[in-house]
């Protein structure tokens, strides 16, 4: 393990846009576990303990740009004006390495399941004293990537697909990507890369054979390939999401959820769950959902920046929306949708409603079929509920709207003014019965047809 009080500088390269994706968007910025690979790349780097993050993009790259400081706000952004190789992209980044740290770590943007642990890894050999580190991993099938020629645990070269012999194809240890540096060596090390190879580019990979030209060590750490796998393609993308979904599931399980069927449930990496959680079969965490002690989340759910507090129960078929706030024993039922509302403590909401940009007292009950109306085509308007009160069946609140603590709403309403704490309010046609109307009616209708014939 590297020493905790050595510097780390951790330089991001997301400057080669991959075309194999067929997508307007930057690469970088396409999601896995609901958040962008670059986002992965960076939470790793903070898990790391870096000091200074520094990232490295093509001209145009704005929306990178804006998503790398939207995850770290300190990370510096380099532009990399034209896409000369690796060791050229992290030059670009020349301001941050002539600060000096003890380690230079450089990642690729577009390789998202790397971990802080593996980082560790990588920096191992640095408080050892070698110069260069890299990871390798054995690949199935080693064309395109570089070779790791070693010799008795010693790295003595990497040798690029292009440019390699017959015989260094055969190797089936593989550069991953991610290099680690002396970073007090960094800067002249890389300096002195040529382009004289097969692809006319600046390799960073030449850093191995020039390190151990001047006389230092060169390592590299064997790690599962699982753990380095680009993204070049949607087919990878979907590759990723599995790995890192297995790794979310077993993270809820170790923390005490239970998962009835592990395999069809899909996180966020930021979904948080507490313990004794149960989550049935087929449910769907998007970002931002937090989820406190015993809450039971019945099958076919879907949540996104919700917050549910102990002792929850929904679904099943619940949709919590962003801003959904649920209080203590909140019980949410079938097709119900809940969006930027708070709910108090005890609030029942159990089937085929609606609840928009509202608050809802503690233990009020909400009838089936109740709507907020909280759109008039123009803006959005707020209900405001208080405790204890009782929202009849097929209610509709047409906001800005607010009903008192207790109050009582007859069934089919429409409430279009506020409603006083303790009252009844009913809006509603009054029914009207005519006693043998019906009766009446079929006689004539009978009549009339007979003498149709
Ligand atoms: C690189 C490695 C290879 C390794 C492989 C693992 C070098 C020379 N080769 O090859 O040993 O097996 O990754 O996937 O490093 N980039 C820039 N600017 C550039 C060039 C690249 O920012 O001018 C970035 C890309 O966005 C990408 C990363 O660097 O994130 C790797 O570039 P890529 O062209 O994919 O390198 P490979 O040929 O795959
Ligand atoms: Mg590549």
């Amino acid at each position: 393990m590297s020493s905790p009080t050595r510097s780390l500088l951790v330089i991001v390269l997301a400057a080669g846009e991959g075309t194999r994706m067929a997508s307007s968007l930057p690469k970088v910025l396409h999601a896995i576990a609901g958040r962008s690979m670059i986002a992965h790349v960076l939470e790793a780097a903070k898990g790391a303990d870096a000091a200074a993050v520094a990232v490295v993009i093509g001209p145009d790259h704005d929306r990178v740009a804006a998503e790398a400081t939207r995850v770290l706000p300190g990370a510096d952004v380099f532009v990399q004006a034209d896409r000369r190789g690796t060791a050229h992209a992290v030059l670009a980044a020349r301001a941050a390495l002539a600060r000096g740290y003890d380690d230079v770590v450089v990642m690729y943007g577009d390789t998202p399941l790397v971990s802080a642990e593996t980082i560790a890894t990588l920096r191992a050999p640095l408080a050892a004293g070698a110069a260069v580190a890299v990871l390798g991993f054995r690949a199935a099938d080693p064309a395109g990537y570089g070779r790791l020629v070693t010799r008795d645990g010693a790295l003595l070269a990497i040798r690029e697909d292009k440019d390699a012999s017959p015989e260094e194809k055969r190797i089936d240890f593989c550069n991953a990507g991610l290099m680690a540096f002396d970073g007090h060596a960094a800067l002249a090390l890389l300096e002195s890369i040529g382009d004289a190879n097969a692809k006319k580019e600046f390799y960073l990979t030449d850093a191995v054979e020039l390190a151990r030209a001047s006389g230092r060590e060169a390592m590299a750490c064997e790690v599962a390939a699982e753990d380095v796998a680009g993204v070049n393609t949607r087919a990878q993308l979907a590759e990723a999401e599995t790995v890192i979904q297995n790794r979310l599931r077993a993270r809820a399980m170790a923390g005490g959820a239970t998962l009835v069927a592990p395999e069809t449930v899909f996180f966020s990496a930021d979904t948080r769950l507490g313990r004794d959680v149960i989550v049935e079969p087929n449910v769907v965490f998007g970002p931002g959902v937090q989820v406190g002690d015993e809450v039971v989340i019945h099958s076919f759910s879907h949540l996104e920046g919700a917050s549910l507090s102990r002792g929850v129960a929904i679904g099943p078929y619940t949709r919590l929306r962003p801003g959904a706030a649920l209080g203590e024993g909140v019980r949410i039922g079938n097709f119900v949708e809940i969006k930027a509302s708070e709910l108090g403590a005890g609030v029942k909401v159990n089937h085929l409603s609606y609840v928009g940009d509202s608050s809802v007292g503690a233990r009020t009950n909400i009838g089936a079929g109740s709507i907020t109306c909280n759109y008039d085509g123009y803006g959005k308007h707020r209900t405001i509920i208080g405790t204890n009160a009782f929202i009849g069946t097929n209610t509709l609140m047409v906001a800005p709207v607010s009903i008192g603590d207790g109050a009582y709403i007859g069934t089919g309403s429409v409430i279009t003014e506020n409603v006083p704490a303790d009252a009844l309010a009913v809006a509603r046609a009054r029914q009207v019965n005519k006693p043998g109307w019906a009766s009446r009616l079929r006689e004539r209708f009978t009549a009339r047809k007979a003498q149709k014939g």
